[in-house]
């Protein structure tokens, strides 16, 4: 005959077990989603962060800028980096997000061809951000940028093409 309190102890321990898996994976999958969902839904705060020297830009070209800034989410914390490409002709700067609006990989200016490609996927955008070829659902998003005092700042806000 089976001892009857073994048995309930040992499928109380093993129903925690599980319980307490399935809240872990619960808890895990919603900071993975949180950490990974700005770069695939492209959605960032907005904030002017400072990124350069205005003397360094080269006039007429797209310039890869890397912007890094301490940034809240809920109970997250932490580091954002983002990668832009801001081209200045004469007084106005044309920027964009160098995140592929595919699943998130940086693009990269192509001099050669004038468009940006993805190595992941081989997306590709034209020089005004938008999404030619390949599995990229939608243009590359525009940022603002803007100059004062000597400084290249880029809102990290997304301002949709
Ligand atoms: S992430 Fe860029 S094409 Fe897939």
């Amino acid at each position: 005959m089976p001892d009857n309190n073994m048995t309930r102890r040992k499928f109380l321990a093993t129903g925690i077990g599980v319980i307490s898996g399935a809240i872990a994976l619960g808890v895990g999958g919603a900071a993975i989603t949180a950490v990974v969902a700005p770069a695939v839904t492209n959605k960032r705060e907005d904030k002017w962060v400072e990124a350069g020297n205005a003397d360094d830009l080269v006039q007429g070209q797209f310039n890869k800028i890397n912007i890094a800034y301490d940034a809240k989410d809920a109970w997250m914390e932490g580091k954002i980096k983002l990668l832009a490409y801001v081209k200045p002709d004469g007084d106005n700067l044309f920027a964009l997000s160098a995140t592929c609006s595919h699943l998130g990989c940086n693009v990269k200016f192509d001099e050669q061809s004038g468009k940006f490609k993805c190595p992941c996927h081989t997306g590709v955008y034209d020089a005004t951000g938008k999404n030619i070829s390949g599995p990229p659902p939608k243009p590359l998003s525009h940022l603002e940028a803007k100059i004062e005092d000597g400084k290249l700042f880029i809102n990290t806000g997304i301002k949709e093409a």
